[in-house]
């Protein structure tokens, strides 16, 4: 497993512990991402990984452990500096989709003009350069309603990105995706990181996105994280879960249960 050493890192879980009534999902996970990479979040479907990204962007509280971002305990901080600190972060959640009532312009502006007083000149000029780069310019005045799948993925991903944020966050944006778009997405997010920078965390099922996108593979299951290192090394893991999850095979110690 991948040095998980001494050096500060961004962002750090350390032995968190969560359980909703008598449903312990975290277990004692400790796992430091490696800054500026791209790690792959993998593991079975209820086993915790949407609830752990939202521990670490401080939306849940943890039962035990700690979850620090930039060296500092989300939870010792008071309600306004959480809140700060969440502007550092660009997530796009699996369910939390686009905001209906509003055009695309409006849902990747909306950050900008909550959370700084630039004027609608300069949010014009950002929110443009965004929807070019996920090639949504044409899409700019339509209501998500009326865009495909892939199309409201990439203008989540405009949105997420509009802050310049320092960590991103996304979990499952291929979910619904067809293969070519899912490479196309996969591509974009390539891009995107190695332009801005910035340390990725990514849950996907998908196994060939966590082979081409991710630098770092993260595998969690039964509450805790069963592998952390380069995604190379995932691949060749003697660990009997991580060997079944991405072979995706039947045979292993993962059922249905
Ligand atoms: N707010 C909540 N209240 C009660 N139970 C919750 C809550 N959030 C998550 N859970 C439960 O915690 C478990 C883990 O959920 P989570 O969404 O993190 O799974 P996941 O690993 O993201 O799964 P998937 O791959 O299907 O998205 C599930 O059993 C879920 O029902
Ligand atoms: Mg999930």
């Amino acid at each position: 497993m991948y040095a998980q050493g001494a050096a500060e890192h961004s962002i750090e879980v350390r032995d968190l512990h969560k359980s909703f009534g008598d449903f312990d999902v975290l277990r004692g996970l400790n796992l430091n991402f490696v800054d500026n990479a791209i790690t792959t979040v993998l593991g079975p479907s209820g086993t915790g990984k949407s609830v752990l990204l939202k521990h670490i962007v401080g939306l849940l509280e943890p039962d035990r452990g700690e979850v620090s971002v930039f060296g500092r305990d989300i939870w010792a901080l008071s309600e306004d500096e959480r809140y700060v600190l969440r502007r550092r972060f660009g997530v796009l959640f699996q369910d939390g989709a686009l905001f209906g009532s509003m055009n695309v312009y409006d849902n990747v502006a909306f950050p900008l003009r909550k959370h700084t007083d630039k004027s609608e000149a300069e949010i014009r000029d950002i929110v443009m350069l965004r929807l070019s780069e996920v090639g949504l310019e044409k899409a700019a005045f339509k209501e998500p309603g009326s865009l495909s799948g892939g199309m409201r993925k990439r203008a989540g991903f405009a949105r997420a990105l509009v802050m310049n944020p320092d960590i991103v966050m996304f979990d499952e944006p291929d979910s619904g995706l067809d293969p070519v778009r899912t490479s196309l997405l996969n591509d974009l997010i390539l891009q995107m990181h190695a332009e801005h920078g910035g340390t990725y965390i990514l849950v996907t099922h998908n196994i060939p996105t966590a082979r081409s996108v991710s630098d770092y593979v993260a595998a969690v299951w039964q509450g805790k994280l069963v592998h952390y290192g380069p995604t190379e090394e995932a691949f060749e893991s003697e660990d009997q879960f991580v060997r079944q999850f991405l072979a995706g095979a039947s045979a292993g110690p993962l059922g249905m249960d």
